[in-house]
């Protein structure tokens, strides 16, 4: 059996952090009021300029430092995003040029923050059908872009960052004991567009903001997350006991706890960053990923599922022994 195994990991943050308080100087809110709301305390602002694929390039270099690679030793980028720099080219190929790949093949995926897991999931079809060996998945945004800074209910939670995984082809037993990637579960349901989406793009003519009806995302958020949390670890053949690390996408800490609590994992096993990054979209796997293994929580063997759900809906998981 082939298995996409973790060869390295990495993240890019903007310099720029805007704490609560900061952000109640131009927006009706408090620190208070996000804070309990959302466990958010500070977020990372991409310097005027600054673009998605940047974000994604300075992520990637650090991946690549960290498993000792070189661009070109790479078969594919898969980069989820739904902030690229321009409607064309994807940013995936603006990140390959940036890095000096000048091999392979690169494409965006766009599922918003559910966008690193389907990424992953790609990256894992490619790895184990043969197409790939060695395959860069990359979560950038630059949500900032997309905020409308008078609507306190949604600008108040999101930021800007980017992450980034390096997974290889190895030759494995096939049992859930193998590092690398034991399972994956994807779904979408396109009659909830309206609970989260753009006001506009390309094909519309208009440059929109991004619209939210919070709280009927958050209801399919808890629900959903712990479906197919533990869809993915069934088909792996594993459960909840298993589990040595949640983690999660990142938009809201009473999401995260309300999931861990469903599949009842206590919190010493999540991995949270959300206070830091706030809602990164595509980003917030990647970055928790990275900053879970610098902060020596996430350490090799250990199995970890990571979980998102975004607009579209698009939902998933992603069951995987580092
Ligand atoms: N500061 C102060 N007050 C605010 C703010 C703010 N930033 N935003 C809204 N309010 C006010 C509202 O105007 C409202 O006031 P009113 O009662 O006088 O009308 C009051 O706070 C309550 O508003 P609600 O929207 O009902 O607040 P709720 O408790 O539902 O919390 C929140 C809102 C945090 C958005 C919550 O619904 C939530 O977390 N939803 C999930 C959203 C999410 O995480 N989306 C991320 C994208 S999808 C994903 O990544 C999972």
């Amino acid at each position: 059996t082939i298995r996409a195994v973790v060869r390295g990991v990495g993240h890019y943050l903007p310099e720029r952090v805007v704490s609560n308080a900061e952000l109640a100087q131009t927006v009706d809110t408090s620190d208070e009021w996000i804070v309990s709301r959302s466990g958010i305390e500070r977020r990372c602002i991409a310097a005027a300029g600054q673009t998605t694929s940047d974000l994604g390039a300075r992520a990637a270099e650090a991946a690549l430092a960290d498993a000792g690679w070189q661009a070109n030793d790479l078969d594919a980028i898969i980069l989820a995003t739904s902030t690229a720099d321009l409607t064309f080219p994807s940013a995936a190929t603006m990140v390959q040029a940036r890095i000096g790949m000048t091999r392979g093949f690169a494409f965006d995926v766009q599922a918003v923050c559910a966008g690193f897991i389907f990424a992953l999931a790609n990256a894992n079809a490619l790895i184990i059908s043969g197409q790939a060996k060695r395959v860069m998945v990359i979560g950038a945004e630059t949500f900032s872009r997309l905020m409308d800074w008078t609507d306190r209910g949604t600008c108040v939670l999101f930021g800007d960052g980017a992450g980034a995984l390096l997974l290889e082809a190895v030759e494995s037993e096939g049992t859930s004991a193998d590092r690398g990637i034991l399972a994956t579960d994807l779904n979408s349901d396109g009659r909830f567009k309206d609970l989260l989406y753009v006001d506009g793009g390309t094909s519309t003519g208009v440059t929109g903001k991004l619209r939210m009806q919070g709280r009927e995302i958050f209801r399919h958020a808890v629900e959903k997350l712990a479906q197919t949390a533990h869809t993915a670890l069934e088909k792996a053949g594993l459960g909840s006991a298993d589990v040595d690390w949640i983690v999660p996408h990142q938009a809201n800490l009473r999401i995260i706890s309300a999931t861990a609590q469903r599949m009842q994992v206590p919190m010493e096993r999540v991995v949270v960053t959300v206070q830091d990054h706030g809602n990164t979209s595509a980003a917030s796997i990647p970055l928790a990923l990275s900053v879970g293994r610098d902060r020596g929580q996430i350490k090799q063997g250990d199995l970890i599922v990571t979980e998102a759900i975004g607009g579209g809906l698009t939902w998933g998981a992603v069951v995987l022994r580092w």
